[in-house]
């Protein structure tokens, strides 16, 4: 498949088959990952796999527990997407242990090195998992983008034993996907695009 045209359907896939992605599928998003580009070449990321049901289903209770008060009591004035998207989102946490596996995106604060900053932290471990996304994509494999990891860190780095310096920072759930892939909707170009000038 075409980048481009990776990149036009990657859209978040909430619904995901439970059938396990085999592990050199998943070694393979790893390492589309980790050709991404950053700061300085500094490449201070690190990825956690997650397929052990047992695993998944600690990490996917605390994930749920923490998240099912906010998809109860979604705000007012929401569009048919909006609404659309929180129910996905519900689902995906609802169903955590489901998912065939999770990738989690950690990163370290260690660029510069002289004075590390939480920027060029999340600018390191960002593009790598848009890589990943894309990656999967032309893999014929759904992902979503998440921060799930920040509704039960502590969890999470006590059942991974994840060392403190290390940051916790994206959620890629993986799978097959159980609907189609559709073309992304976001703004034309024409909109955000500058010539030379604002
Ligand atoms: C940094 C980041 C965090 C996100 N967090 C979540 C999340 O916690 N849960 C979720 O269901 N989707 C999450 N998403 C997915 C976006 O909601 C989704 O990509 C966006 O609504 C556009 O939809 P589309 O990708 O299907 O076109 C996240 C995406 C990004 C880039």
């Amino acid at each position: 498949m075409d980048v481009i045209e990776a990149m036009e359907t990657c859209i978040a896939m909430r619904y995901l088959k439970e059938d396990p992605v085999p592990d050199a599928d998943l070694e393979r998003l790893v390492y589309a990952a980790t050709r991404a580009s950053s700061p300085g070449n500094s490449q201070h990321w690190e990825f956690v796999v997650l397929t052990d049901p047992t695993v998944k289903g600690k990490i996917g209770e605390a994930v749920s527990a923490a998240m099912a008060p906010m998809f109860a009591s979604l705000p007012e004035g929401r569009d048919g997407v909006e609404t659309r998207m929180y129910r996905g989102a519900a689902h995906l946490a609802a169903n955590f242990a489901k998912v065939p596996a999770w990738i989690l995106g950690c990163a370290r604060m260690a660029y510069p090195p002289d004075a590390p900053t939480e920027a060029f932290m999340h600018s390191t471990i960002y593009p790598a998992g848009q890589n990943l996304i894309v990656a999967a994509r032309s893999m014929g494999l759904g992902t979503t983008f998440t921060t799930f990891q920040m509704a039960a860190e502590d969890v999470i780095r006590s059942t991974l034993s994840i060392p403190s310096e290390v940051h916790l920072c994206l959620m890629v759930a993986v799978g097959y996907p159980e609907r189609d892939f559709g073309p992304v909707r976001r703004k034309p170009v024409a909109d955000v695009l500058h010539w030379n000038a604002w």
